[in-house]
């Protein structure tokens, strides 16, 4: 499962973090460090065809023509609660988007993604959204999200998740084939429960330690 849509980013330093990563014997804090190592890698990636414009610069010296980003601004939302471990990584590099936070919960009985909270930045709908959530599973939260964001009028959404499963990558592809998925790894499958294997784990339960 390839295209261009879907872009799972095998940089050496990436697959390396990952592996700690997805390793049961790391801690709290240490996971929560790799996974903001992690997205400030991939951020490099997704912002790789942000378009740039030629500025007049003056250096000690003499002056020269080089590039700044122009045009679209950045916006970072974290689907809650897990995705909000991608997001400090994704600032260090671009340190004025604007973060929104979209709140999920999947409903036990229909394994629906129902949302209980929201909170966008005004002008998002001018801006290139990186919507994170670490674990791609079966994908309803992540279309949930993305509808969420239509709905205010975002046009140019991407999806930075770092594990997928191919359930949840077909699920996006269903629903918004126009929104490019940025992944570390794309898994096996997902289990009985909706886990993703091999996975890591509960993400959620990993970044914060409540489990
Ligand atoms: N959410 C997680 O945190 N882990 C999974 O494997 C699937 C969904």
């Amino acid at each position: 499962m390839s295209g261009k849509h879907l872009n799972v980013v095998a940089h050496p330093l990436i697959q390396h973090k990952l592996s700690y990563i997805r390793d049961k014997k790391t801690s709290h804090n240490e996971f929560r460090d790799l996974l903001h190592e992690v997205s400030m890698l991939m951020a490099f990636e997704v912002t790789r065809n942000l378009p740039t414009e030629a500025v007049k610069v003056r250096t000690p010296l003499t002056t020269t023509m080089a590039r700044r980003i122009s045009g679209k601004k950045l916006a970072v939302v974290a689907i809650l609660r897990a995705g909000l471990g991608m997001v400090d990584g994704v600032l260090k590099l671009a340190p004025l988007a604007k973060v929104g936070h979209i709140g999920l919960y999947r409903d036990p009985k229909t394994k629906q993604a129902v949302q209980y909270y929201e909170k966008l930045p005004q002008d998002i709908d001018k801006r290139f959204v990186i919507l994170t959530d670490p674990m791609l599973a079966t994908g309803h939260s992540a279309v949930k999200a993305v509808n969420i964001l239509k709905e205010y009028g975002v046009k140019h959404i991407v999806l930075m998740a770092l594990i997928a499963a191919p359930e949840g990558v077909r699920e996006m592809h269903k629903h918004h084939p126009d929104v490019k998925i940025y992944l570390a790894a794309l898994d096996q499958k997902l289990n009985s429960h909706s886990y993703i294997l091999p996975g890591l784990g509960d993400a959620g339960d990993r970044l914060f330690g409540t489990k």
